[in-house]
């Protein structure tokens, strides 16, 4: 970590999933040394990267668009670089270099401990490109698991890349193979994190609970939980064929472990999740959430869900409906299917018409909100250990989170930032609880 102040301003700007969130942040540490300092507009700024997500299609074409913005800065400004970074990077590369001429370089999310070096040779010559091969545990020897966390809340990525395959899905071919990272390593940037002040981390994978270091997840969570100052541990994102015994056990003993799992089954019919390469039926996943649900029955359960896959019929739909009133979710992400190059579901018959697609997703989408306005409604009253993370947009207000990821608003003093206190749940709306502080603070 450099330590004079910096002399070169970097504007990161972050696309997809929370391990892109991570991944900027430590592509920000690896280039501080070089005196890069983070600005927040890619306005002036000497370096701009794009860390980019290719998982549906409109995500993609945004890095084309915000790339043909960049260029009329990059115009007004001399010896600005910019790089694409990310999944988009890894997938279409060449594409990019060749679509945007004002792209200096290409960075793929196993290379970018390599960017200072990139960045040195793009200014000799363009057009690198570093993204084909797949090497995780490179990257991570690379990396310091020091870290300079911006807040009481981290992120911390513990497993990379899928070997699932499920047919519509891109990440096994921007991200690569499953591969954990080894626990001693991940205690140490936990240990970091929680000597900073950083009370909660999320565990982040593609797949995380297939993570396969010494006990699994189950072990992680249990060796994590025991470090001083980190009390409340999440993972995301969980696949239904990992979700084993040993990790249904900590959520009923790790009080560290929070109650909220993210859980996608993506649709309702065994006919569609067998398309789709899922490994599991409807009825198993709706078993899993049962079993869950006995070793902690509090725990809220989030999903993903995919409208309009090919072959999709109305009957098939309506199996996804019925699964959702069955199961009953906190929050929800759903989508309709995009169809993605290189993929098995993009060449198979029966593609579904976009109105189609469009109808289904509103009607789920009313279905998933209600219910996450009913889960968050049934908190009223409730006195709950809110974690506090920032002030909010009112003067005097924090704003934190709930055990269940509900945000919570309440009035309260700066100083209880980075504490978790009990507050009353006195109204809730479909994203935020509003609260008071339950105890009287001296
Ligand atoms: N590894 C995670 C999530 C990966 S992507 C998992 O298996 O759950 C996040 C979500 O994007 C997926 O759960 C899926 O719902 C959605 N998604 C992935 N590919 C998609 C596609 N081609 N079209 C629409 N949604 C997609
Ligand atoms: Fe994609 Fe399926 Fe892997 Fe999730 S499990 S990342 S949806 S291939
Ligand atoms: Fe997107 Fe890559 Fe994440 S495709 S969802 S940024 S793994």
């Amino acid at each position: 970590m450099s330590e004079t102040a910096p002399t070169k301003r970097l504007y990161i700007k972050t696309y997809g999933c929370q391990m892109n969130v991570y991944d900027s942040e430590r592509m920000a540490d690896v280039l501080a040394p070089l005196g890069y300092g983070m600005t927040d507009s890619p306005e002036g700024a000497d370096l701009v990267v794009l860390n980019t997500c290719h998982i549906r299609e409109k995500a993609t074409e945004k890095v084309y668009s915000e790339l043909g913005q960049l260029k009329r800065l990059k115009a007004e400004k001399a010896g600005m670089t910019i790089a694409v970074a990310g999944c988009v990077a890894q997938a279409e590369g060449e594409e990019i270099m060749r679509r945007q001429p004002a792209v200096d370089l290409v960075v793929g999310p196993q290379a970018y401990h390599q960017l200072p070096e990139l960045i040195a040779r793009a200014h000799r010559a363009r057009g690198e490109r570093l993204a084909a091969d797949f090497a995780p545990e490179e990257k991570f020897d690379a990396l310091s698991t020091e870290r300079r966390p911006s807040g009481v809340t981290a992120f911390l990525t513990v497993q990379e890349g899928c070997d699932k395959f499920c047919t519509f899905c891109v990440v096994p071919y921007t991200r690569g193979g499953e591969w954990s990272r080894p626990p001693d390593a991940i205690e140490a940037e936990a240990r970091g994190l929680a000597e900073q002040g950083v009370r909660e981390v999320t565990l982040l994978g593609q797949n995380v609970n297939a993570y396969a270091g010494e006990g699994g997840l189950a072990g992680l969570v249990r060796r994590l939980a025991k470090i001083p100052g980190l009390d409340r541990i999440r993972y995301t994102t969980s696949h239904p064929r990992d979700m084993d015994e040993a990790l249904i056990a900590a959520h009923a003993e790790v009080p560290e472990l929070m109650p909220y799992l993210h859980l996608p089954v993506q649709a309702g019919s065994d006919k569609v999740l067998r398309a789709m390469n899922r490994a599991h039926t409807a009825e198993s996943y709706v078993r899993l959430i049962e079993k869950i649900r006995a070793a902690r029955p509090d725990i809220a359960i989030s999903g993903d869900f995919i409208v309009g896959f090919p072959g999709e019929r109305d009957a098939d739909f309506e199996a996804t409906l019925s699964l959702v009133r069955e199961v009953g979710y906190a929050s929800a992400f759903s989508f309709k299917y995009s169809r993605r190059p290189g993929t098995p579901a993009a060449a198979m018959p029966g593609q579904v018409a976009e109105e189609v697609k469009e109808e289904r997703l509103h009607r789920l989408q009313n279905l998933l909100d209600e219910q996450q306005r009913a889960f968050n409604g049934a908190q009223a009253g409730k006195t709950l250990p809110v974690l506090f993370e920032k002030t909010g947009r009112h003067a005097g207000q924090l704003i934190g989170r709930s055990p269940y990821l509900q945000a919570v608003h309440a009035t309260a003093p700066d100083r209880l930032i980075g504490e978790i206190v009990s507050v009353r749940i006195e109204s809730s709306a479909r994203n935020s609880l509003a609260g008071t502080l339950a105890l009287e603070l001296a």
